[in-house]
C-alpha cells in the first residue's frame, strides 16, 4: 500500500517533470529572440511594467473572496489532477499558484509576456511561469493543455477569434476554457465621480466577448457572480494613486487628488471600505461534436 502510494507519487513527478521540459521546449521551439517583436501594441504599454511592483500588494483584497472565486473556477473548469492548466495572463501568478494549491493539477503555466509582472510568477510555488503573449503560446496545436483560463485579462489579448480557433485546436474533447472579466467595467469599486462617468461611457466588453463566444465551434455557458471585500480608506487611496488599473492610467496626478479628496469627504465615515466585486464567468467547452451556431440567449448581459 505504502509502497504503491511511493510509486504513484514518483509517477506524478517524473510526469510533470517532462510535460514541463515539453512546455518549456515549446518557447525555444518557436525563437525566443522573436518575442519582443511580436508583442502585440497593448502588451508593451507600459502600465504593467510601472505597476508590477506594487501588483500584489494592490489586489491584495482579492484574498477576502479567493475562497468562494476558486470554488467557483473549479465549479466551471471542472479541475483533476490530470489537468494540464494554462493561466493566459496570468501576471505575477497569484492565481496560478492558487489554483496548484488547491488543485493539485499535473502541471499549471502561468502565460505572461511583460517581465516585469511574471518576474514574480517565479517566486510563487508550484507552478511554471512562462514570458510569452498569448497570442503565441496558443499557436502550437501540440500543447498538452487541457484547461485554459483567463482572469482579468482577455480584454488585452490581440484578435479573439483566431485566439479562440487556435485554442480550440489544441484542447481535447471535454477541454475548457474559462473566462472571467469584470461585469460592470469594474464600476463597483467606489471611484470619484469623474472615472465613474467615464467607465459608463465605455463601450461593453462583455457585450462583444457574448458574441464572438456564441459564434465559435465551443459549447459556451456563463455565469455572473458577485464577490464581497473590504479595503481601508488609505489603502484605496494609495490604489487609485497607483493606477491599479488600467483605465485609471489616462487621469493625470492632479484629477487623481481632486477625486480622492471628493472620496475622502463623501467616504468620510468609514475607515474601511466595502466593495462589492461583480464577474461574469464565460466557460467554453470543446464537445465532441461542433455545435457551432450557438443558440444565442436573447439578452446580452448589461454592465
Ligand atoms: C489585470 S492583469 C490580470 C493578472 C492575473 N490574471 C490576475 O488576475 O491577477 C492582466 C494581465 O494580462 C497580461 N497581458 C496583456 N496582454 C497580454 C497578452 N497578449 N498575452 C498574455 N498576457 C497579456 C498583462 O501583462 C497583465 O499581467
Amino acid at each position: 500500500m505504502k509502497q504503491n502510494l511511493i510509486l504513484r507519487r514518483i509517477l506524478v513527478k517524473v510526469t510533470r517533470y517532462i510535460l514541463m521540459i515539453n512546455c518549456v521546449a515549446t518557447p525555444i521551439l518557436y525563437g525566443a529572440s522573436e518575442e519582443i517583436s511580436l508583442l502585440p501594441k497593448e502588451v508593451t504599454s507600459p502600465h504593467y511594467m510601472s505597476i508590477a511592483d506594487n501588483y500584489d500588494t494592490f489586489f491584495h483584497h482579492e484574498e477576502d473572496y479567493a475562497e468562494a472565486m476558486l470554488k467557483d473556477i473549479n465549479e466551471s473548469l471542472a479541475l483533476k489532477g490530470s489537468d494540464i492548466i494554462a493561466d493566459l495572463g496570468g501576471g505575477t501568478g497569484t492565481w496560478s499558484e492558487k489554483i496548484a494549491k488547491n488543485f493539485n493539477p499535473s502541471l499549471t503555466i502561468c502565460v505572461d509576456p511583460i517581465e516585469a509582472m511574471i518576474k514574480y510568477a517565479r517566486d510563487k510555488k508550484g507552478i511554471l511561469p512562462l514570458c510569452m503573449p498569448v497570442e503565441k503560446f496558443v499557436k502550437n496545436p501540440d500543447h498538452p493543455i487541457t484547461k485554459f483560463l483567463a482572469k482579468g485579462s482577455i480584454h488585452h489579448f490581440e484578435n479573439h477569434r483566431a485566439l479562440y480557433q487556435d485554442i480550440y485546436k489544441c484542447l481535447p474533447i471535454g477541454g475548457k476554457f474559462l473566462i472571467i472579466t469584470s461585469a460592470d467595467n469594474c464600476r463597483s469599486y467606489p471611484f470619484f465621480k469623474k472615472v465613474d462617468e467615464w467607465l459608463a461611457q465605455q463601450s461593453s466588453t462583455l457585450e462583444s466577448l457574448f458574441k464572438e463566444t456564441h459564434e465559435t465551434s465551443f459549447k459556451v455557458s456563463t455565469s455572473e457572480k458577485t464577490y464581497q471585500a473590504v479595503i481601508t480608506k488609505q489603502k484605496w487611496f494609495t490604489m487609485l494613486r497607483g493606477r491599479f488599473i488600467s483605465s485609471l492610467s489616462q487621469f493625470s496626478d492632479e484629477e487623481i487628488e481632486e477625486g480622492i479628496k471628493e472620496l475622502n469627504h463623501t467616504l468620510q465615515d468609514s475607515e474601511n471600505v466595502p466593495i462589492s466585486t461583480k464577474w461574469f464567468f464565460i466557460t467554453l467547452e470543446k464537445t465532441n461534436e461542433s455545435i457551432y451556431p450557438n443558440t444565442f440567449p436573447a439578452v446580452p448581459p448589461q454592465p
